[in-house]
């Protein structure tokens, strides 16, 4: 069965979203297999953003993402990966459709750097890769 790395973003988990972004996850049918709050450290962030290094956005999107908690999780089940990233919509979340996390939850806040509440493995590849990174037990 398909797996996939989520994590609600420090927006999320300081808005309090976490709790939406996970019964969203199971309202669809998606199982929980792992689940984790904790701050990341900045080699963990350089190792999972490793593909935007180099552009404007990415030491802005490492500090940010290391500026509180995370909710990370791993959710299993028939083309999940897919499936989540139709449920987190666009990443920019002003363009988001209505009815998704970003679309429903997220909006600009003119920063350097898209606070969009969460993040999804965009590839097979990149899950297994990123589930490595975060859950190197699984
Ligand atoms: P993730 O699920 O978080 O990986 O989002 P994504 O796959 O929709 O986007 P991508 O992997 O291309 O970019 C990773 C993160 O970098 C995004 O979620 C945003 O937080 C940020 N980001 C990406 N593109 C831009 C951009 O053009 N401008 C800004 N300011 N931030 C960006
Ligand atoms: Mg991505």
């Amino acid at each position: 069965l398909e797996r996939t790395l989520v994590l609600v973003k420090p927006d999320g988990v300081r808005r309090g979203l976490a709790g939406e972004v996970i019964g969203r996850i199971e309202a669809k049918g998606y199982r929980l297999v792992a689940l984790d709050l904790r701050t990341p450290d900045a080699a963990l962030l350089a190792e999972h953003y490793a593909e935007h290094e180099g552009k404007p956005f990415y030491a802005p999107l490492v500090e940010f993402m290391g500026s509180g908690p995370v909710v990370a999780l791993v959710a299993e089940g028939q083309r999940v990966i897919e499936g989540f990233r139709s449920l987190a919509g666009a990443t920019d979340p002003t363009a988001a459709a209505p009815g998704t996390i970003r679309g429903d939850l997220g909006r600009d806040w003119g920063l350097a750097v898209q606070q969009n509440l969460v993040h999804g493995s965009d590839s097979p590849v990149s899950a297994a890769r990123e589930i490595g990174l975060w859950f190197p037990a699984l």
